[in-house]
């Protein structure tokens, strides 16, 4: 489908052409003033800047042009010579037909042919997750949904972080605490047990320690550096603990997405990349773009316009292990070639943006992207009350398990203080809960610009008036009760049409889905995605108070106005589908 815009921009331009001028300068948009009129086109005033003439003047001669479509009801020239549009009801009515009778419900095509490897989640293996992995989660996933939508082939590798230090400080732990001696002998190459002598519960009580006993200690540190250095070097009872530690590991995190609704394509990690990274310094050195500097062989990655000190990265600290910045080199001389993307995106934290604009330059000083794209798409932390990243009552770990669980609290004392869902079995109520928590603190984190900082505060995102998730959510199971009312009174669906204003201004908002999906896309935006949700719920509301739908007597009417109200339902749920939210069948 052509978004309305494209085409009236399209026939516009065709006017600005037929004058002499750029058929660019016929780009029609939504008008800032929905009260004065349904499009608008400021392109007479960009002409006459550059013709040196009176911009009304064209707005005049182009007015003439659009004054014989058919298409237009309404064509104005407003204050230096804007071009205000309206479309005939005819021709919304059509529009929104066909967008009823599309499949893909006007989402855009602009991936297609093309290919997004996007990197999120990055949670770390036996460390606990923090709010920037809930973040990297819930945006990720938006993200990875959305542009699958607008047809890009999406493939999403969580990235596991399992090559770092927190591995030799977990061996080094182990080897403490004398759990595992026969994988600690060195002379010995295995084989090893299959059975992980560590569980879950142990690298929770045992990551913590060995963190604490490295700070403390620094020959404790210096043991894990070590450890570390010889896991990356291949020591083979340090590569058999660490695969029980990402067996483990994978295990739980695989649970704990999953209660978020998020997976991924890929379980890749860093360690996956490792048989890349001798071949990829060689590569690096042979070539000369590889140096020594106090110790260490980085990469320098300064550029003369930089404003702010550049950092080299570092490839090999000076005993040998490798950074993440190193696992994330190789990460994409990987991507390039199982995958061949046009583009790499990083859902990670903002904080990290030197991190990635230095493995971005490191990157194509030597080429390895090839002709992928590399963005990162950072964003904000999730704080407190008291404005300091969030954590949980305990004070710890935060657990999407124990988040959740709050969440579910507070939407079942929401749910009860409407009324909602009350009369329902306690198992259908519970897992009502469920879904409405999640959606809040989902809705929540997706609403703000990715960028900014926002406070938790469940009893704020779990509101079902203003703009939240449960809102959206009851807005939606509203519109489901009508068209099953309508369905057990054998009531007939039917195109709909247009005449009141209501019913105009809900056709204009469905007809910008396309632009919606674009927008969210170009800016990584999902928020956008959240206030056109918004918006959709509040006129479907309009146009609900204003018409009969059940109690319409017209047949023929009342047919259209249920065509409108599914068209509605359809578009909010696919909407809501890209935010990770889901619909609860009834509440
Ligand atoms: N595991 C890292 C962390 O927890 C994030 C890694 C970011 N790099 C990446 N390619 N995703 O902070």
């Amino acid at each position: 489908m052509i978004p309305l815009t494209a085409e009236l921009s399209a026939r516009a331009g065709r006017a600005f052409a037929a004058e002499g001028f750029a058929a660019e300068l016929g780009s029609v948009q939504a008008s800032d003033r929905p009260d004065l009129a349904q499009f608008q086109c400021n392109g007479a005033l960009a002409a006459a800047k550059a013709a040196k003439a009176n911009p009304r003047a064209i707005a005049e001669k182009i007015a003439v042009h659009l004054k014989a479509d058919p298409l237009f009801s309404k064509i104005e020239i407003a204050g230096p010579g804007f071009i205000n549009l309206d479309v005939t009801d005819a021709a919304l009515a059509q529009r929104v037909s066909a967008m009823a009778s599309d499949a893909r419900l006007g989402a855009p095509e602009t991936g297609k042919g093309k290919k997004l490897v996007i990197d999120f989640g990055g949670p770390n293996v036996a460390k606990p997750m923090h709010v920037g992995h809930l973040r990297s989660a819930i945006i990720g996933d938006s993200l990875q949904k959305l542009f699958r939508a607008n047809g890009w082939d999406v493939v999403s590798d969580v990235h596991l972080g399992d090559w770092g230090l927190q591995m030799g400080q977990l061996i080094s732990e182990i080897d403490h605490r004398g759990i595992a001696p026969e994988y600690f002998d060195a002379n010995s190459s295995g084989p090893y047990p299959e059975q992980s002598p560590v569980t879950m519960d142990d690298l929770e009580d045992i990551y913590p320690a060995a963190s604490a006993a490295c700070k403390a200690d620094p020959a404790r540190l210096e043991e894990a550096r070590l450890a570390t250095a010889e896991l990356q070097a291949g020591r083979a009872g340090y590569r058999a603990l660490w695969k029980h530690f990402v067996t483990v590991s994978e295990y739980g995190l695989t649970r704990e997405y999953a209660s978020l609704g998020v997976r991924f394509d890929l379980w890749k990690g860093e360690a996956a990349v490792d048989h890349l990274i001798a071949p990829m310094i060689d590569d690096l050195k042979a070539r000369g773009l590889a140096e020594m500097s106090e110790g260490a062989l980085v990469i320098p990655v300064a550029e003369p316009a930089d404003k702010k000190e550049m950092p080299p990265l570092i490839l090999l600290k000076s005993d040998g292990a490798v950074l993440y910045g190193t696992t994330d080199l190789a990460t994409i001389i990987d991507r390039v070639q199982t995958q061949n993307p046009d583009f790499i995106l990083y859902v990670v934290d903002q904080r990290q943006h030197g991190h990635f604009e230095q493995v971005f330059r490191a990157s194509k000083k030597a080429g390895l992207n090839g002709h992928a794209g590399l963005e990162h798409a950072g964003f904000g932390t999730m704080n407190g009350i008291d404005g300091k990243p969030f954590k949980t009552r305990e004070g710890g770990v935060l657990k999407l398990y124990d988040l959740i669980a709050m969440a579910t609290e507070e939407a079942g004392k929401r749910l009860a203080e409407q009324g909602l869902a009350e009369e329902y079995p306690a198992e259908e109520r519970a897992a009502i809960a469920k879904i409405v928590g999640i959606a809040s603190i989902k809705f929540a984190d997706l609403s703000n610009h990715r960028i900014s900082n926002y406070i938790f505060d469940l009893s704020r995102f779990t509101r079902f008036e203003g703009k939240t998730g449960p809102y959206l959510q009851y807005a939606a199971v509203r519109i489901q009760s009508i068209l099953r009312k309508a369905e057990a009174e054998r009531y007939a669906s039917a195109a709909p049409v247009v005449r009141s204003p209501e019913e105009r201004r809900l056709a204009l908002l469905l007809l910008s889905t396309t632009e919606a999906m674009e927008g969210a896309e170009f800016k990584r935006a999902p928020n956008i995605l959240c206030d056109f949700a918004f918006t959709l719920a509040q006129e479907f509301s309009r146009f609900y108070a204003e018409h009969h739908i059940m109690s319409e007597s017209d047949a023929e009417l009342r047919a259209a106005r249920l065509g409108l109200c599914a068209l509605t339902l359809r578009t909010l749920s696919k909407v809501l589908d890209l935010l990770g939210i889901e619909i609860p069948a009834r509440m």
